[in-house]
């Protein structure tokens, strides 16, 4: 499973991508409005710094196709790897499909159930996203969701990819890898919070004790 930044904090950016654990970036209207700067501004920014897929999101407001259509091709227009973040409703899949038929790569968001993942990858869908805290938040499954897309998507040789979205602690890593997914799009705090294990930390301090003592004698 391959990992994607869910941010637009170009710092964080920078220094998930040194450490060579993520290829690619989402954002989405909440994560622009978060670093109080230009939409176009920062999405360029990113693609000078991520050599990956840079999912930018149409805006919040357009929900009718031709809109949509209109901005993503703008918004593709700005650089190779831009991925074209589109809602799932009807009028999303209607730009879905024109998009894509252009060549444009397109990341159906806030997907909730199979059906939609299906209709998403038939409207010609790069990526779905299914969000996995979000429906745990209304007491349902993440996982099973992630399990059903990616079962049924090899199923009948779908090629659209599966990337975990609203992924909130380690245990959703752990649980979506095993489920099937593609991609996990994470918050950078997680990548901290999965480095953690007191033993690591442990093992480092009685290693530098123990290099100490031996040098000192
Ligand atoms: O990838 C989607 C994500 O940004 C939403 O996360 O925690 O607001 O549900 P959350």
């Amino acid at each position: 499973m391959k990992f994607f930044l869910d941010t637009a904090n170009i710092d964080n950016i920078k220094l998930a991508y040194s450490m060579g654990v993520i290829c690619g970036v989402t954002t989405n209207p909440s994560i622009i409005a978060k670093e109080g700067r230009d939409f176009k501004e920062v999405i360029s920014e990113i693609t000078s710094i991520v050599d990956g897929p840079i999912s930018g999101e149409v805006k919040a407001t357009t929900v009718d196709a031709e809109g949509m259509i209109k901005e993503g091709r703008e918004i593709a227009a700005l650089h190779k790897n831009i991925v074209i973040k589109i809602p799932t409703t009807i009028e999303g899949l209607k730009a879905c499909k024109v998009l894509s038929s252009e060549g444009i790569k397109t990341n159906m968001t806030l997907i909730f159930n199979l059906p939609q993942a299906l209709l998403a990858a038939r409207a010609g869908a790069t990526y779905v996203s299914p969000f996995i805290g979000r429906i745990e938040d209304i007491s349902m499954s993440g996982m099973q969701l992630i399990k059903d897309i990616a079962d049924v998507f090899k199923i009948h040789q779908i090629n659209t990819k599966i990337i975990s979205a609203s992924v909130r602690n380690a245990n959703h890593v752990i649980e979506c890898s095993k489920a099937g997914a593609d991609i996990a799009t994470i918050p950078f705090e997680l990548i901290e919070q999965m480095m953690k294990h007191p033993l690591t930390q442990q093992g480092i301090e009685k290693f530098q004790k123990d290099y100490l003592d031996a040098v000192i004698k």
